[in-house]
């Protein structure tokens, strides 16, 4: 048949990742079964609990075997008595790098019934993505340090621009504003003050943008922009930002939209030549883990994003719109958003509106 079949490499990880992502499957599973596609589900246990016992993260050839999927689909790592940089490093950043996921893309959509920090704003004053490149720029491991100890001590780190690494996710952000309805391309920048890298990034702006005659843009300064995201969202619709900017910028967007249960976030190599990630934004949520109150939002939401990069985007669309539906229906909400619902009930009411989207 033609029916066509992904398979998703499933990492629940640590703590209410293990709560969350069977939520998101249970909800990819109706999107699924009422859109007409079939989900190769292979599950990995890899974990901090897997490092105590192992002292890895995950096997050597833990990229080879994620290298057979589609895509990875991923809750959360970390875990008290595995220090964090253990857990990142041996597995979140080996499969960002390893796997070429040079965009990592964050919605910044208010919902309703989330609450956002900001007075007087509704779903349709914040409705944004944020594009952060994901290799190089600001975080680079060119520097070092020189005569330690000495009163010659000094420090450098370099910010490495690549022609080819600004116009592949400067193509991206482009062509992700041509599928929106505004249309608008903001780039941050730092031209003012960094007069080397960021005059370059500028320029690259500039020169992707005639490709794209039908994209309006505009571009801040990082500092201004921050304030703006606060004091305007509203003027946003895509914002695309170097490693360091981006990584500032896809911390504040979600948070002016409200709850870090909702927020959703994916790491995408475009062009498909390595499996892309899809994760919430929270992490493992120690405090809350094991009492399954946690918000599967982010998690669900992950898997609509996961779904329209494999190109099902009717059904990406349904679990997006069932997740404002049934939040503006009243539906189960947890406890971060005022409700008493668990983490399944919420899955199950999800998983029930896109079955009949
Ligand atoms: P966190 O996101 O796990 O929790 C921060 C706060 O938000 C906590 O009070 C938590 O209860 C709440 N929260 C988070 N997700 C929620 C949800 N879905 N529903 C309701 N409430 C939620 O961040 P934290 O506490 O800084 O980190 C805990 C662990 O997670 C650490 O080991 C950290 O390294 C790891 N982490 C992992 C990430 C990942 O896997 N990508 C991202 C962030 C943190
Ligand atoms: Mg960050």
């Amino acid at each position: 048949s033609t029916r066509k079949k992904y398979r998703i490499a499933v990492i629940p990880g640590d703590g209410i990742g293990q709560e969350t992502t069977p939520e998101g499957l249970r909800v990819l599973d109706a999107a699924a079964r009422r859109f007409g596609f079939d989900l190769e589900l292979v599950h990995y246990d890899w974990s901090c609990e897997v490092y105590s016992r192992t002292g890895k993260m995950m096997p050597d050839d833990g990229l080879e075997q994620l290298r057979q999927s589609d895509s990875v689909f991923l809750g959360a790592v970390g875990w008290p008595g595995v220090p964090d940089h253990v857990s990142l490093w041996g597995l979140l950043i080996p499969i960002r790098r390893g796997f070429d996921q040079y965009v990592n893309l964050r919605p910044c959509k208010l919902l309703p019934g989330a609450t956002t920090p900001l007075a007087n704003r509704g779903p349709k004053d914040i409705d944004f993505y944020v594009v952060r490149e994901n290799t190089e720029g600001e975080y680079s491991s060119v520097g070092g340090r020189m005569f330690p100890g000495t009163d010659r001590e000094f420090v450098s780190q370099q910010s490495i621009l690549t022609r080819i690494g600004c116009d592949r996710v400067m193509k991206y952000a482009y062509e992700l504003a041509m599928t929106r309805p505004r249309r608008k391309l903001t780039s941050a920048t730092k031209s003012n003050g960094i007069t080397f890298t960021m005059p370059y990034w500028d320029e690259r702006f500039a020169e992707m943008g005639k490709n794209y005659p039908g994209v309006t843009t505009d571009q801040f300064h990082i500092d201004i922009l921050c304030a703006h995201f606060v004091q305007h969202p509203d003027w946003f619709d895509v914002v695309v930002g170097s490693n360091l900017f981006g990584d500032i910028l896809s911390d504040l967007g979600p948070a002016v939209a409200g709850s870090i249960g909702i927020a959703a976030s994916a790491n995408i190599n475009p062009e498909k030549a390595f499996p892309s990630m899809f994760e919430p934004v929270h992490g493992s949520a120690p405090d809350i883990a094991g009492k399954w109150i946690a918000n599967p939002i982010g998690q669900i939401w992950s898997g609509a994003m996961m779904l329209e990069h494999l190109g099902e985007k009717a059904a990406a669309d349904a679990i997006v719109s069932g997740i404002e539906r049934m939040l503006s229906e009243g539906g189960p909400r947890t406890r971060d958003m005022g409700g008493q619902a668990g983490t399944v009930d919420v899955g199950k009411a999800l998983a029930e509106a896109v079955g009949r989207a």
